[in-house]
């Protein structure tokens, strides 16, 4: 193995494995114009990493009618989640990239444990999809947590289903809410997209086979 001391790797999904952000946005954004709230990219981009209910509460900053009970939020949440989960159905194996099939593959080879750890309840569901069921020893998703990122009980989880100390694990992260939960882990954090420039990034990587370099 490396000069460095991780043995295992734990994946966030969405923006890392696969690109579902804009299936969260048509789905939010249909929920929102139904109840009249302005939604756009820009908010958009502040769910990523965050969980269902705190994705909803970001949303509902735009809204200026009279307070929502928590049972009307859950209604909400669940009619985006119905919306969402349509739309993932259309999802297959060509929604995930050969260098990332290729990466995943050559990284278990090398003789790392790798993990998912999302926040997304439909984790399972997108990995069934997209048939990366058998690429990873466990999963961690948003079915076992309380805490949200940048909480780090995903990723905690992960290393604990592994069998892993946190200090020997490296998450691979796209959102600054996800590398400040692995620096809350103690876990070293590589940032690809709007990650890699992330100044509590450790490795920045330029794409997702620079892994390789890394774990070596
Ligand atoms: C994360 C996404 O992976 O999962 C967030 O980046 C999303 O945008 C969160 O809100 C929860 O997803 P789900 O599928 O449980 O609604
Ligand atoms: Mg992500």
């Amino acid at each position: 193995m490396s000069e460095n001391n991780i043995k295992a790797v734990i994946f966030d999904l969405d923006g890392v494995i696969v690109f579902t952000d804009k299936f969260h946005y048509q789905a939010w954004k249909q929920m929102a114009d139904e109840i009249g709230i302005y939604f756009d990219e820009e908010i958009n981009n502040r769910l990523r990493g965050v969980g269902r209910m705190e994705s909803l509460e970001i949303i509902l900053e735009k809204y200026d009618g009279e307070p929502l009970t928590d049972e009307c939020k859950k209604i909400l949440a669940a009619k985006k989640n119905d919306i969402y989960r349509g739309l993932l159905y259309g999802m297959g194996p060509e929604d995930v990239t050969e260098e990332v099939r290729d990466t995943l593959a050559e990284l278990r080879n090398r003789g790392y444990k790798l993990s998912i750890g999302s926040s997304s309840k439909n984790a399972k569901l997108i990995l069934r999809q997209v048939r990366l069921m058998d690429a990873f020893d466990t999963i961690s998703d948003g079915t076992n947590i309380s805490n949200s990122k940048p909480d780090p009980e995903v990723f905690v989880k992960a290393a604990e289903y592994l069998g892993m100390d946190c200090h020997d694990c490296l998450v691979v992260e796209d959102a600054w809410a996800g590398i400040d939960a692995a620096k809350a882990g103690h876990m070293l954090a590589a940032g690809i997209g709007d990650a890699k420039d992330y100044s509590e990034t450790d490795y920045p990587l330029k794409r997702f086979s620079d892994l390789l370099n890394i774990c070596k």
